[in-house]
């Protein structure tokens, strides 16, 4: 079917847009950015190259029109109501994202689930073999989309296939529970290249190819199609967009709104800070267990110490938000009732989503940043605190459960599982003196800055080039032009780097197993 539209040499598939179209009670239609740090990513990145970014819009019914946001081609894919419910809230985050996150909440496995994942990611492979010009590179998103490679490639022979999965894989023993474990590998095995936040998760995926597949594996390689075809499976961990974003932290408004925030809950010695999507990966109920026991213990309380916590709303039809929400704003009820004084909460708590300015004001108001995860893919929030820091202020408790605790080892540690621990921590984050935690500030900026989402794409995409199954006249039509055309190209050395070793791109696991 010759395409209807434009196309385009890099094509992205993610179940998100990066804007979500919302409806007002009088008809009015309002795009609002999407949540979650898929979108914060792959939004600078794409803000920097022409491309397509193939998405459900996040309402149910028939999908909008393609359109031009800042640049990027927008290409809708339509979810129907039931869709929403089975694929998305159901199959992605109810079968998937427990699994995927070390069954923190019991997974629920329902056939009607599968059957909608099936047909929705059928439905981005056909959008996605529509946009996509000859020999372009389609570069497929997390877990929600899994089956697409395989598509794309049965659709699309010309094209390179990469996927990125922004959450962790699974050990071997959690993802054999998945009724659909074969089909999901065969899937992901569609694309030339996989990438992965950690060499454990890529290990993962290998190893689960290994045994659950019977396929022959060496060190980072899958070999499928009857030995015609090498897959690469590859640690490349994601990052933020550094430069952007520490100067809008250096504007003087931004920084003027961090001292009316603090200004604002008292002008605490020490402000804490949380800011997650409400999901129980992320690991609040503990951090507010610990703090609690800090202020019941009175080793901290407030006026002195604040803590303010930001809780994006997310999935809040399936119940295990619906019952993390509940719990949450009880125990912020309790812990205000008391342990709060008149005029000065012991949290300040917001159920809301805020614009970039609001939250680079409020990372920058914040002392101690507290980002303890029972189990996080990355966690972007982590990296941009520190981008924030250019004054060198602040300190970053930060989970060894998370991705970016490979690459910010620096950071105060935490095992979120381990309430005293935790709780020894935040009291060494408050008191160790202001000269250590700028020289500690320092070297997690230099990482990021160093390590920043710009050299994450290019090195995603000359892995994905150099992945090992070359396009073969025969078998893909004409040569893929697009290495020396893309502006993200790494330079020499780091093109060689990728190369060669893009498993070799995160700082090995310290003290940690995965
Ligand atoms: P996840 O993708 O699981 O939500 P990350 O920490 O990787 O976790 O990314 C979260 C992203 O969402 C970050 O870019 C963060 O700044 C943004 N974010 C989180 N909470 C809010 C909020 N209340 N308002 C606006 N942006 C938010
Ligand atoms: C995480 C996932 C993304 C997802 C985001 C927000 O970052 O990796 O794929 O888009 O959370 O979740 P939501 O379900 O609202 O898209």
């Amino acid at each position: 079917m010759p395409p209807a539209g434009p196309t385009y040499d890099l094509v992205i598939a993610a179940n998100r847009l990066p804007v979500d179209k919302v409806v007002a009670d009088d008809g009015e239609v309002e795009w609002r950015r999407s949540p979650g740090g898929l979108v914060t990513a792959m939004e600078s990145v794409m803000r920097t190259q022409p491309g397509a970014w193939v998405g459900w819009a996040g309402d149910a019914g028939e999908a909008p029109e393609p359109f031009d946001e800042h640049g990027i081609y927008l290409h809708p894919v339509s979810l129907s109501a039931d869709e929403v419910r089975d694929y998305y809230e159901g199959f992605a985050n109810d079968t998937l994202w427990p699994i995927y996150h070390d069954v923190i909440v019991p997974a629920t496995f329902h056939r009607e689930w599968w059957a909608s994942y099936q047909a929705v990611n059928e439905r981005f492979a056909e959008a996605v073999a529509q946009v996509a010009a000859e020999g372009a590179r389609v570069w497929v998103q997390d877990y929600q989309l899994q089956l697409v490679p395989a598509l794309v490639r049965k659709l699309r022979p010309d094209v390179r296939i990469g996927w990125f999965n922004h959450i962790p894989f699974p050990p071997v023993e959690l993802f054999a529970q998945l009724p659909w474990r074969a089909q999901l590998l065969e899937g992901l095995l569609g694309a030339d290249f996989l990438g992965f936040q950690r060499q454990a998760d890529a290990r993962n995926f290998v190893r689960a190819c290994r045994q659950l597949l019977g396929a022959s594996t060496k060190r980072d390689r899958v070999t499928v199609e009857g030995a015609h075809r090498q897959v690469r499976a590859a640690a490349i961990p994601i990052s933020v967009d550094f430069q952007g974003l520490e100067e809008l932290a250096k504007r003087p408004d931004v920084m003027a709104r961090a001292r009316e925030i603090r200004a604002s809950v008292g002008d605490p010695e020490v402000l804490m800070l949380g800011v997650d999507r409400l999901d129980y990966t992320k690991g609040i109920r503990h951090r507010l267990k610990a703090y609690e026991e800090l202020l019941s213990e009175r080793h901290l309380g407030p006026p002195e110490v604040t803590l303010v916590q930001v809780a994006t709303p997310s999935r809040e039809r399936v119940d295990a938000y619906r019952n993390l929400r509940a719990e949450i704003e009880q125990t912020v009820g309790r812990i205000n009732g008391e342990l709060g004084k008149i005029g000065a909460p012991a949290v300040h708590y917001m159920h809301h989503s805020y614009p970039r300015e609001e939250m680079a004001a409020l990372f920058q108001a914040a002392d101690v940043m507290l980002v303890t995860p029972l189990r996080d893919g990355m966690n972007l929030v982590a990296k941009e605190y520190v981008t924030c820091r250019h004054d060198l202020g602040g300190a970053l408790v930060l989970s060894e459960f998370t991705g970016a605790w490979h690459e910010l080892h620096q950071a105060f540690a935490c095992n979120p599982h381990d309430i005293e621990g935790l709780k020894q921590t935040i009291l060494r984050a408050v008191n160790t003196p202001a000269k250590d935690k700028q020289r500690i500030m320092k070297a997690l900026r230099r990482r990021v800055a160093d390590h920043d989402v710009q050299r994450w794409a290019a090195r995603y995409l000359a892995a994905l080039d150099a992945a090992p199954d070359q396009p073969s006249p025969e078998t893909r039509g004409r040569p893929t032009p697009h290495a020396q055309e893309t502006p993200l190209m790494p330079a020499p050395a780091e093109a060689a780097e990728a190369a060669e070793a893009a498993g070799t791109a995160g700082t090995p696991a310290r003290g940690v197993r995965s």
